[in-house]
This record gives C-alpha cells, structure tokens and sequence, in this order.
C-alpha cells in the first residue's frame, strides 16, 4: 500500500503539472506583454494600390542610431488585427535587437480597405511587401537584412508575398493555416467539392444580395459565445478572441468581428494556392513552427514537404494551434531569434 501510496502521490504530481496545463487553454498567455526595454511607434504606409496599411514599430531603447539593424516584419492571424499576437511576436524580437514592425492587413484594423473584413490573399500578401518598402526606406534598416513571420493565415500570406518578393531574405510561420485548402477542402480533407460547391454557391447569393444595398453578411470565424455543441477548435480560438486573453476591438469597428471575414468575399480564398512553386523561394531559408497537438499541424507539414532547402519544421511538444499565438512559454522565441541572427546576420555599422 505505501508504495502505490508513494508511486501515485509522484504520478499525482506529475499528472497535476500536465492536467492543469491541459485543462486551461490560457496558462501563461501574455498576448499583451509590454517590454521595458521597446519603444513601440504606431505607423502608416502605402501598399502598391496606394492603400494605407497600419503597422507599429517597435525598436530596442538602446539601439544605436548608428548602426544598420535588421528588420523583421511579422502578420497577425487570419480575421485577427496585430494588436492579437503580431505585437507580441515583434515585441520579443525587438528585445533581441531587431526593429520589427507588425502590421494590419489590409480590410483589417487600422488598415484602409472596403468593405471591413473583405478578404483578399493578393493584397494579404502585398501588405508584407509594402512593409518592406517602408522598412527598407529607413536609414537605421539594412534593407539587406529583412526577413517576415507569419502567424496562422499570415504563414500562407508571408510564403505568397515571398515567392515574388526576394527582397524577404528569411521566412518563418508559426501555427499557419493555409487560407486555400482550408476553404477548399476543410480541415484534413473533411469537405467534400460538393460542399465547397454550395459554400461558393452561397457567397454567388449574397451577392445578389449586396450589389442591391442589403446588409453586408459574415462567415466563419471564432464563435461568439460558447454552447454545449461548440467544438474543440471553436473552443480553442473562443478562449483567445472572445475573452480578456485576446480579445481586441479596434477604434470604430464593431465588436466580435474579429476573424469573420465577409462571406461574398471569402471565396476568394478557394483560388488561393500559396505552396505552389514555394520551392522557388529557394535558397532563402524557411523555418516553420507548430505544435505537435495543433489541429493545423497538416499545413506546415505539408508547406516543409513541397519547400526546397534550407529548410527547418519546428515541432512544439504539447503546444496546440492558438497556444502559440501568445503563451509565452511554449513560443520558442529563441529558435526565431537564431534563425533571423544566422539568416539576416549580426547588426553591422552602417554601410555609407
Ligand atoms: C489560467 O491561466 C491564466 C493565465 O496564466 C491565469 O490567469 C488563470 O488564473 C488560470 N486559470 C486557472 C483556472 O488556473
Ligand atoms: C532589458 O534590458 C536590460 C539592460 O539592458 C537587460 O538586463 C534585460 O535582460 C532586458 N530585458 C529583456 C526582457 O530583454
Ligand atoms: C461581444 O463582445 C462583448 C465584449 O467585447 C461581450 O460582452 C458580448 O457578450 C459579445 N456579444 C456577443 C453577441 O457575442
Ligand atoms: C554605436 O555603433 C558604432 C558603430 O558600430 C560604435 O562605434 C559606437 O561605439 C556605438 N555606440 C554605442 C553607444 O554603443
């Protein structure tokens, strides 16, 4: 009896420890973690369209004004703004000694673009793109030295800004989604054409619909409240989007929008097919994180399958799919930061 007494009081410890990381979704989440040693800025820029896309910078307090720093961009969640894990992420960074710069894409946020919530991969993709521009304008950016994360559907959009942008030295995912074959096909293959047919069928409706001024209509996306029926992945992105953990209304937007994007546009993700030709992106190195429990986990896989080297896929033992948006200790911060200080190089004096 004493040994099974003591044999369970260990095995009691040990399930405790991994039960109460199981059971709540939120452990050490800090989406809105602020660091001491960042100045954030918020900022706007162009896209090539002439839209503007709002980003914040965030630079180190000890940067040195005379150095030449690498920059690193990085893309917020599909249907999230970057207030939802993109300033975490470029926080973190910044503490490293990157200049980073999160952006809104486009549709999103404090990003210009009508109606609000429209999707469109292209100028998804263009954003990344535009935030080069802006970056690589700036005398205290090597525009040498610029590379881009993308989380969830921004690791889709960063993989399709980068194989027409070689001005994006080193790419890295984390958690991504691939915005096209999710809506084609469900995830793991569980929509049949059929479906995805009455899912254009209905969007092609809803048209109609809009082009006489009836109301704009909303699809997918994160529950806005919880019942018995809701599922696990639903349940998953509701313990971020819909509580204090991550939940973010951007000024003059309506609340509990985030991650529903238009149904009459949201079509334009079936034609979407970022892994095409991501062999090109070649010989510039990608890096794709996910946790080896997420329900995404198929899209990464199948990113690094059809990517040329250099190329790495990061597995984070536990971590499910929105547990890397902003739990600090499973992010791997520091497998990033190695993989842009090898990729983009060590800070230099600038170059005149
Ligand atoms: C879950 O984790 C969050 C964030 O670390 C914490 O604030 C909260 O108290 C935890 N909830 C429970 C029930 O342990
Ligand atoms: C902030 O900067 C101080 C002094 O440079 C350093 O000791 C500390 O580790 C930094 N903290 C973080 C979180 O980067
Ligand atoms: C919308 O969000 C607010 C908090 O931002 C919440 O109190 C409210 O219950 C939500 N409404 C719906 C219909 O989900
Ligand atoms: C700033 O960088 C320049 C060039 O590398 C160096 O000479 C100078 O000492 C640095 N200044 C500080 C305060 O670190």
């Amino acid at each position: 009896m004493k040994m099974i007494g003591i044999g369970l009081t260990t095995l009691g410890l040990v399930l405790s420890t991994t039960f109460a990381t199981a059971q709540n979704m939120s452990f050490g989440a800090n989406n809105f973690y602020r660091s001491d040693n960042v100045t954030i800025q918020p900022v706007t820029f162009q896209n090539q369209y002439e839209m503007t896309v709002a980003g914040n910078l965030f630079i180190h307090n000890h940067f040195n004004r005379s150095m030449h720093l690498p920059a690193i961009i990085v893309g917020h969640p599909m249907g999230a703004v970057k207030e939802q894990s993109a300033n975490l992420y470029a926080t973190k960074l910044a503490e490293q000694g990157f200049v980073t710069v999160s952006i809104d894409h486009s549709f999103w946020g404090g990003s210009e673009g009508k109606p609000r919530n429209a999707v469109s991969p292209e100028l998804y993709a263009e954003a990344f793109s535009a935030a080069v521009d802006y970056l690589g304008t700036k005398a205290f950016v090597d525009r040498e030295r610029i590379g881009a994360i993308g989380i969830c559907g921004s690791g889709s959009f960063v993989i399709s800004a980068a194989k027409i942008d070689p001005r994006i030295k080193a790419i890295a995912t984390s958690s991504m989604y691939d915005m096209g074959a999710v809506n084609r096909d469900g995830l793991e293959n569980s929509q049949s054409v059929e479906a995805r047919k009455e899912v254009i069928a209905q969007a092609a409706r809803q048209r109609w619909i809009e082009i006489k001024g009836g109301g704009i209509k909303y699809t997918g996306g994160t529950p806005n409240e919880l019942t018995p029926d809701t599922p696990a992945v639903g349940r998953e992105f509701f313990d971020f989007y819909r509580t204090r953990r991550g939940e973010f209304t951007p000024k003059g937007t309506t609340a509990n929008l985030t991650t529903h994007p238009t149904l009459s546009s949201n079509t334009k993700f079936m034609n979407f097919y970022p892994f095409n030709d991501i062999e090109t992106i070649s010989p510039r190195p990608l890096l794709f994180i996910s946790g080896d429990q997420a329900h995404s986990r198929e899209f990464s896989e199948d990113a690094y399958e059809r990517a040329a080297e250099p190329k790495e896929l990061v597995w984070i033992p536990g971590a499910g799919h929105v547990d890397l948006y902003d739990r600090v200790d499973l992010i791997p911060f520091n497998t990033l930061t190695q993989f842009f200080r090898t990729n983009l190089g060590e800070n230099k004096a600038r170059r005149t």
